[in-house]
């Protein structure tokens, strides 16, 4: 029997995991010999040490499949909960790492699974990740897979409100995932066609936003689509929220530590329902009628786009030929057509925001979208 490497997905799921599964179980059984084992639910499954043999049936007709044939949770390996408490479990991990003589492990997954797969090479593992989230958040790489088929859920519907939008004389607030960055709520704004675009990277002004929706109806357009980031803020709540960012990072003692981290908390909280506040708002300054509709988890269901297919599949394949030439501690990114290998050490830590000089950004722009700020 030839060498053997294991895979997991960690974190929210995305299309095209299972495009990625396929073809790394594929790649390693015809073209390096190699047994995969694939841990259930995560980091949770190295663990417990649930596993399933990938090869044969079980890679077939997955190509096409939403979700994860391996589920996924958010588990992380030193702060698991494990009965009644939190525990570092890392050492347990490396244990059954160990048990199954695994060559590698493949974490696939966003910005946490990066850290987390970061920590278990640290801990003595041969770890390589694949970057994927449908926020194309992760730093270092060009573009994650799942994004190309949220972005499309997210457009087409943002297509079917302007119908009734329009039928109603509305406005209509479409809320868009994207955890802390734009990408998701400015891609598809700009490919729906919306009318005003808010994002996490770009504080807003309610007031410029309702001034906006008020020219357009001067213009004869009594109907709007506002397509916002569920990250985005108003500008008086990210100031606010920036100061507790900097007190966080002052504060020394454990005590303060956990008072800011509650404050954080609360904010984040209060902050869970911005987008009905500001349907409320929308409604309040310019007289139209405004309705709310969230998009949430709709976005990360259902089948991958061909684009993420593609990805997947080129992803997979890669990491694979990356463990075979002996290549570890590092995230397999997109640069191009081309991929790279990149330490991990440079990809943890970081967020890859929507840079405000971003040809999406000047494209919206010139094109007469209001994004909330005329500053930027
Ligand atoms: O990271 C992907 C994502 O869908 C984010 O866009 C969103 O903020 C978050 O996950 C939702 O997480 P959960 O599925 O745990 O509610």
């Amino acid at each position: 029997m030839g060498k053997c490497i294991g895979v997991l997905t960690a974190g929210g799921d995305s299309p095209g995991l299972n495009a990625a599964i396929r073809a790394i179980g594929k790649s390693a059984l015809t073209a390096f010999d190699l047994q995969v084992i694939g841990f259930r639910d995560g980091f949770r499954g190295l663990m417990e040490n649930r596993t399933v043999h990938l090869e044969g049936e079980i890679l077939s007709g997955i190509l096409t499949l939403g979700g994860t044939i391996l589920g996924t949770s958010r588990d992380k390996p030193h702060k698991m909960p494990v009965g009644s408490k939190v525990q570092d479990m890392t050492e347990v991990m490396l244990d059954n790492y160990h048990r199954h003589n695994l060559e590698a492990l493949i974490c696939i997954g966003g910005g946490g699974t990066q850290k987390n797969a970061h920590r278990l090479a640290q801990a003595g593992m041969n770890v390589v990740t694949l970057p994927k989230t449908i926020d194309n958040d992760v730093a270092m790489t060009d573009i994650t897979f799942g994004f190309d088929t949220a972005l499309s859920i997210a457009t087409d519907a943002i297509d079917r409100l302007h119908s009734t939008a329009h039928s109603h004389h509305r406005i209509i607030v479409v809320e868009i995932m994207g955890h802390n960055t734009g990408w998701l709520g400015l891609g598809a704004g700009l490919a729906g066609g919306a009318d005003v675009i808010l994002i996490p990277e770009i504080a807003y002004d309610v007031h410029q936003v309702a001034e906006a929706i008020r020219r357009r109806r001067h213009r004869g357009k009594n109907f709007s689509i506002v397509a916002v980031s569920e990250g985005a803020l108003a500008q008086e709540d990210a100031k606010e929220l920036a100061e507790l960012k900097e007190k966080k990072l002052e504060a020394k003692d454990e005590k303060k530590q956990k008072k800011i981290a509650a404050a954080l908390e609360a904010f984040q909280a209060k902050h869970a329902s911005n987008t009905l506040r500001l349907s409320a708002q929308l409604e309040l300054l310019t007289g139209l009628e405004s309705r709310v509709t969230i998009l949430g988890h709709l976005q990360r269901g259902g089948t991958p786009t061909a684009a993420d297919r593609i990805l997947a599949t080129r992803l997979g394949s890669a990491c694979v030929a990356a463990i075979d030439a002996g290549q570890y501690g590092c995230m397999v990114a997109v640069k191009g057509e081309s991929t790279e290998l990149v330490d991990l050490a440079q990809v943890v830590g970081k967020r890859k925001v929507v840079p405000l000089d971003h040809p999406w950004i000047k494209a919206a722009l010139e094109t007469g979208t209001c994004l909330g700020n005329q500053a930027v």
